[in-house]
């Protein structure tokens, strides 16, 4: 099992996860590892080993490795590097190939000798592609194993080309793309159906055997697939969990990317709060939703249970915590009714009563859902039909 986890904050988190301002902060932090580890190496008369990845993710670490080389005389005379993987088929010098991207982003503005330069090969027929994957895992091993191997992760949870239902032992290998994978890729191949269905990938047990692993993760978009990866089952449904069972793994993300995991997502789960009312209202809502109950019928064990006897504590008592959120949930509501009930079976929820003036009789509203009442606050504008309650 991965390193031991002393700290109660990330305690749902089950590998170390480091997180930046921003990305720009966190690519500079993976490339000054990279240079020192070259460095250290270099300095020690060995090879460094990389294995690098391609996307949008590592660009930025790229551009700085190559301003560290123009600018700092950081040198990759000592550096060979094996590519995580190619897409099947592809000719080396075509725009979407990796080749290119690699030499656009990397290869082609440092002193890398290309001949310590590996790139899986979409070229070759079918009936040479298992060789070919054979000795690519034979070179790392007889060149004493990758020092350090960055990833990025794809919305499947692939690491490489290491879709859903990858095994941990899996070696490098021709791959089909998930659809959502292909899906991601086609604004570069101008259209999916150019997006070629299959690839060679290093294995989810090559990655495995680097000495190091960072796996990057930018922006919003990935925030679900990251909660997953360090907060989820370790599955081969998400291949990324894998990286869950190593010692020497590290996640590096921006603070969009971090945002789902649960110290930043419901923070009252792992630490005390300074509980301002907008972390407060989040709070309420959250726990409504998760137990499926109207925010009035709340109750404290509802809140000592969930993490928030904190602020049932300094704010309570709950019954004025929870009249405080509702009435803020929308200005529209305030003057209604509480007398909320649950339809259970529909899940739709009268959000409340009011009295006609005019008729003298009581109103239910309804036609506004759960998670209706969850956003509006920010969408006020809630279209419902009223119906006689009594
Ligand atoms: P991206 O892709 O860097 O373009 O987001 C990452 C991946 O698919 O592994």
């Amino acid at each position: 099992m991965a390193r031991l986890n002393l700290l109660e904050e990330t305690r749902y988190e089950k590998l170390p996860v480091t997180v930046y301002n921003n990305q720009q902060d966190a690519s500079l932090a993976v490339a000054a590892r990279i240079a020192k580890l070259i460095k250290d190496k270099e300095a020690k008369g060995e090879k460094t080993v990389l294995g690098l990845a391609t996307g949008v993710t590592p660009i930025g670490v790229y551009a700085e490795l190559v301003r560290l080389h123009k600018e700092e005389s950081l040198s990759f005379k000592n550096v060979i590097t094996f590519n995580l993987e190619e897409y099947y088929p592809m000719q080396p010098n075509a725009a979407q190939s990796y080749v290119t991207f690699m030499n656009e982003n990397l290869f082609n503005h440092v002193d890398i000798d290309k001949k310590n330069v590996h790139i899986p090969d979409g070229t070759l027929t079918q009936d040479d592609v298992a060789a070919f994957c054979l000795d690519y895992e034979q070179k790392i091993t007889k060149l004493g194993g990758l020092d350090l191997q960055i990833l990025g992760i794809g919305r499947t949870g692939h690491i490489g080309f290491n879709e859903p239902g990858s095994a941990p032992n899996s070696g490098t290998r021709l791959v089909t793309l998930d659809d959502l994978t292909r899906n991601d890729a086609s604004r570069d191949f101008g259209g999916k159906q150019n997006v070629p269905t299959k690839a060679i990938t290093m294995g989810v047990g090559t990655i495995f055997k680097a000495r190091e692993i960072i796996l990057m993760a930018w922006s919003q978009k990935k925030a679900p697939i990251v909660k997953k990866a360090v907060e989820g089952e370790i599955s081969g449904e998400v291949p990324a969990t894998y990286l869950q069972l190593s010692d020497h793994v590290e996640f590096v993300l921006d603070e969009a990317a971090a945002s789902s995991l649960t110290r930043f997502n419901t923070p009252w789960l792992v630490k005390d709060c300074s509980w301002e009312n907008g972390l407060k209202k989040k709070a309420v809502i959250w726990l409504a939703d998760t137990l499926d109950k109207p925010i009035l019928k709340l109750t404290e064990e509802d809140y000592n249970n969930h993490g928030m006897a904190q602020l049932a504590v300094e704010q309570g008592p709950v019954y004025n915590i929870n009249i405080d959120i509702f009435t803020q949930s929308s200005v529209s509501f305030r003057r209604f009714n509480a007398a909320i009930i649950t339809l259970k079976q529909t899940r739709w929820v009268p959000l409340g009563s009011a009295k006609s003036p005019a008729a003298n009789t009581w109103w239910g509203f309804t036609f506004c859902n759960k998670s209706m009442v969850n956003c509006m606050s920010s969408s006020p504008t809630v279209f419902f039909l009223i119906f006689p309650v009594s």
